[in-house]
């Protein structure tokens, strides 16, 4: 199936099965604001939980922070958010459309990068196991032509970026002879910049009102921490500060779903190291937040790091974490040495000394920071992205049926277990509803009688129930039930007393969080 016509089906999905829903969709929607369904919302507390254990429990020098949306407005001045958090921006004169004029030149590379992938896969049908693919890079004409054009196109590209050269950006659009997707034109305004922060007013009278910014990050709320954390809780250097909230950006470019939208959440840890070890730690951080998307088990070669060919004002090294969507590559974390900059800022404006006093130097220092920033609705959309599966499948009688199936690993699964009574009399109501009164304390349950079993499967699996229990007349009799395995669609009989057991392994947390401290 084509990739755009996955991600057309999955979007569906999403809708259909109460994951996600457009914001406001009886007013015909807010561009690029989304609200999280039934299932949705149980998916995104799990994959939470999952990241806020494995900094919060598994690390005894983490903690975590609650901090608020509005913040003092000089912090964004510090930050410095208020003079350089913006996007390069052009407008198609004839669509009026606007685009980001960064991202339109990356389209532009990741096309000769199509190009030369297309040759490849070409040759290695018509050569088959003979197929030398770096001999075939090295000396294939059309392969080295697009190379040429990528590289020297990729070179212009970061110079005009670190430069901040906007007319070089929009020479760079018309040279490569770019055209706007809607229109198909190259008739482009000048490519300028424009500012993300969302600003509101705060006071009741517009004489007494202050001028006040939706954070952009959550990472502010812990900077300006650092010190009460530390002082409070007896923290000594290296530590971290894990924080989980929203945060509000006016992305010009909002599209691909809730991949880049408007008002999104979350999941920052910053780490503050001795001045001189941050690449140190920089290096631990990537590994240990590769491992953590591992851990899922969706497959080695689904994510790869992508490190910046442009560093932020703050940094000094940088790199994100990637996973293979149905569009393509694209970032889900980033990984950022942000040496002392962001402490450093906020001593000089808000003149409050941000040090810490090594008691084994007898030093004071402002410390550096290591953070990982992961956006849990990219989070949500990779796990979905990479669950999303459909089946054929071949019947006992030989005839076709299909399935739609999420396989999320269990223990972010929205519902864990659902319970059907085979009929709705001769009493399995009521046992059905007696097994989920003993486990609802400890795990996410459905019940449902309407329909028959198969279809009640197919909703299940639609959702990514991971375990079906029937309960039968036999049950009745030897207290035994029939637990079905999404995965495999297995059926066995089990003893009603040995759900709880099977369950707590197959779905415990535990064995997930062991897997990043081996
Ligand atoms: N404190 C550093 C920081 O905010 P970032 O690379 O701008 O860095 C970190 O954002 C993560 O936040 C991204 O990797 C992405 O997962 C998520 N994110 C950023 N902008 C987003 C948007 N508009 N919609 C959804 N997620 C977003």
């Amino acid at each position: 199936m084509a990739q755009e016509e996955l991600f057309k089906k999955l979007v569906a999905h999403c809708k259909e099965y109460g994951f996600v829903f457009p914001s406001s969709e009886i007013y015909d929607g807010l561009a690029a604001v989304y609200d999280y369904g039934q299932y949705g919302v149980e998916l995104k507390n799990n994959i939470k939980k999952y990241w806020w254990d494995s900094l919060v429990l598994l690390h005894e020098n983490i903690v975590g922070l609650d901090a608020a949306i509005f913040m003092h407005p000089t912090i964004w001045k510090a930050s410095g958010h208020v003079d350089a958090f913006s996007d390069p921006l052009v407008d198609n004169k004839d669509s009026k459309k606007r685009y980001r004029a960064d991202v339109l030149i990356e389209d532009q590379m990741a096309k000769y990068e199509g190009k030369i992938n297309k040759e490849v896969n070409k040759a290695r049908k018509r050569f088959g196991d003979a197929f030398d693919q770096a001999q075939f890079l090295k000396t294939n004409a059309r392969v080295l032509a697009n190379q040429e054009k990528h590289d020297a196109l990729h070179a212009r590209f970061v110079k005009a970026i670190n430069d901040s050269d906007l007319d070089e950006l929009r020479q760079i659009i018309v040279d490569e002879e770019i055209v706007c997707p809607i229109s198909g034109s190259r008739n482009w305004t000048d490519v300028r910049h424009f500012n993300l922060m969302f600003s509101t007013e705060m006071g009741s009278t517009s004489e007494s009102a202050n001028k006040i910014y939706l954070r952009p990050e959550t990472a502010q709320g812990i900077f300006v921490n650092y010190l009460n954390v530390q002082q409070s809780g007896r923290m000594k250097i290296p530590f971290g500060i894990a924080q989980i909230g929203k945060a509000f950006r006016n992305e010009i470019v909002a599209r691909q779903f809730i991949f880049r939208m408007r008002e999104f959440e979350q999941m920052e840890m910053q780490f503050f190291v001795p001045p001189g070890s941050e690449l140190e730690w920089f290096d631990y951080w990537k590994k240990n937040r590769m491992n953590w998307h591992r851990a899922l088990g969706f497959g080695e070669d689904k994510y790869r790091f992508h490190d910046h060919d442009k560093l932020a004002h703050y940094a000094n090294a940088a790199t994100d974490i990637e996973f293979e969507f149905p569009f393509g590559f694209k970032e889900v974390e980033g990984i950022h040495s942000r040496t002392d900059f962001d402490l450093d800022s906020h001593q000089e404006y808000s003149g409050k000394k941000l040090q810490y006093f090594d008691p084994e130097t007898n030093k004071n220092y402002v410390p550096f920071v290591v953070e990982t920033s992961i956006g849990v609705d990219r989070m949500f959309l990779q796990i979905i992205s990479a669950a999303y599966t459909e089946e054929t499948i071949t019947k006992e009688d030989g005839s076709t049926d299909s399935r739609v199936v999420l396989k999320l690993p269990p223990v972010l699964a929205p519902v864990k277990l659902a319970v059907f009574p085979l009929t709705k009399k001769d009493g399995l109501p009521k046992k059905a509803r007696t097994i989920i009164d003993q486990l609802k304390f400890d795990f996410n349950c459905q019940y449902e009688e309407k329909d028959s079993i198969g279809k009640r499967y197919r909703r299940q699996d639609a959702i990514g129930t991971p375990f079906c229990i029937t309960v039968d007349h036999q049950t009745l009799e030897d207290d035994t039930v029939t637990i079905r395995y999404r995965d495999s669609m297995e059926q066995e009989r089990i003893p009603v007393n040995q759900i709880n057991e099977i369950m707590k392994e197959k779905i415990s947390l535990r064995q997930l969080l062991e897997k990043l401290t081996d």
